[in-house]
């Protein structure tokens, strides 16, 4: 014992407070994503591969539906219908679903399992915000798993907007780092820190995100706008890489049926209902917020 400083309980009990995990910036923002749900063909192999290979738990089943998270914390329902008809490539939907973790421990840890279990990724980026993974689920719905970089560390343009780029992400740096400790599912505090969509049209998507619901834009790419409440990178991006001129989703279509964003800013909720009301957009009070169609009949929910 000769050498240890004797640690008062008080030193303790901070260190313990230490280990808890605090939110995400992304989720302590004016708004964000809170979960989304998928419309795919076969349940039983796109759950596995979510809890198995992704790294969620089962929270809740039934014979329709799973309905999947991190610590209990909900973050995908997936759900399936006789109806269920394979959305094209080019259709409105999803791009990706990009989970949170909390740090790059984490994103390392879950970069081993996946080598392990032999999953084929689609690609890894350092986005200088972020570090991401890229992989698709069975049905072809996109996945991101990411971390952010701490936010003092983005650089801000003088508009507010955030300076991102796709630089190459060493994965074989990032795997030598990863804890040797068996996987035993996402970390605790991971989140859908964003959600990035398949759109028709690049101005009207603006039209909607930026002066409907009232998010910034924080950075453009050929073909993409990133929108955020709150300075951070992107709540929501919406690309036409596949979809250019794409029309609504039809009632059934396999991929993304509907989001719910959250609000934490009661000012920021009104703002979005308000432009909501002004553009005539149909919206539903239903028992957990406001349900509305986007331009290209993708659902979503807003929630406070
Ligand atoms: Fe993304």
């Amino acid at each position: 014992m000769r050498g240890q400083v004797p640690r008062s309980p008080k030193a303790s009990i901070m260190a313990e407070t230490d280990k808890l995990p605090s939110p995400a910036f992304a989720l302590t923002r004016p708004a964000h994503v809170e979960s989304a749900h998928l419309v795919v063909q076969d349940l039983a192999r796109v759950a596995d591969f979510y809890r198995d290979i992704i790294g969620l738990s089962v929270l809740e089943r039934t014979p329709s539906g799973v309905l999947m998270g991190v610590a209990g914390v909900p973050l995908l329902t997936l759900s399936t219908s006789a109806m269920a008809a394979r959305a094209p490539r080019s259709a409105a939907g999803l791009f990706h679903n990009a989970f949170l973790v909390p740090d790059r421990p984490a994103l390392a840890a879950w970069l081993a399992h996946a080598a392990h279990a032999g999953v084929r990724l689609d690609g890894a980026s350092d986005h200088l915000v972020s570090e991401a993974i890229y992989l698709s689920d069975p049905e072809d719905n996109g996945i991101e798993i990411y971390r952010d970089r701490q936010p003092s560390e983005w650089t801000y343009h003088d508009d507010g907007t955030v300076e991102m780029a796709t630089e190459r992400l060493d994965l074989q740096a990032l795997y030598d780092s990863a804890p040797k400790t068996r996987f035993s599912g996402m970390a605790d505090g991971t989140a859908l820190g964003h959600i990035h969509l398949q759109v028709g049209d690049i101005p009207q998507a603006d039209a909607f995100f930026r002066d409907v619901l009232g998010l910034k834009v924080m950075a453009r790419y050929p073909g993409a706008s990133f929108f955020a409440t709150g300075g951070y990178h992107h709540h929501v991006a919406a690309n036409i890489w596949n979809s250019r001129g794409a029309e609504a989703r039809r009632i059934g279509m396999t991929g993304l049926s509907d989001y719910r964003l959250k609000f934490n800013a009661e000012s920021e909720l009104q703002t979005a209902l308000a432009g909501l009301e002004r553009q005539e957009i149909k919206t539903t009070r239903t028992s957990d917020g406001w349900s509305l169609r986007d331009p290209w009949g993708i659902g979503l929910t807003l929630t406070s």
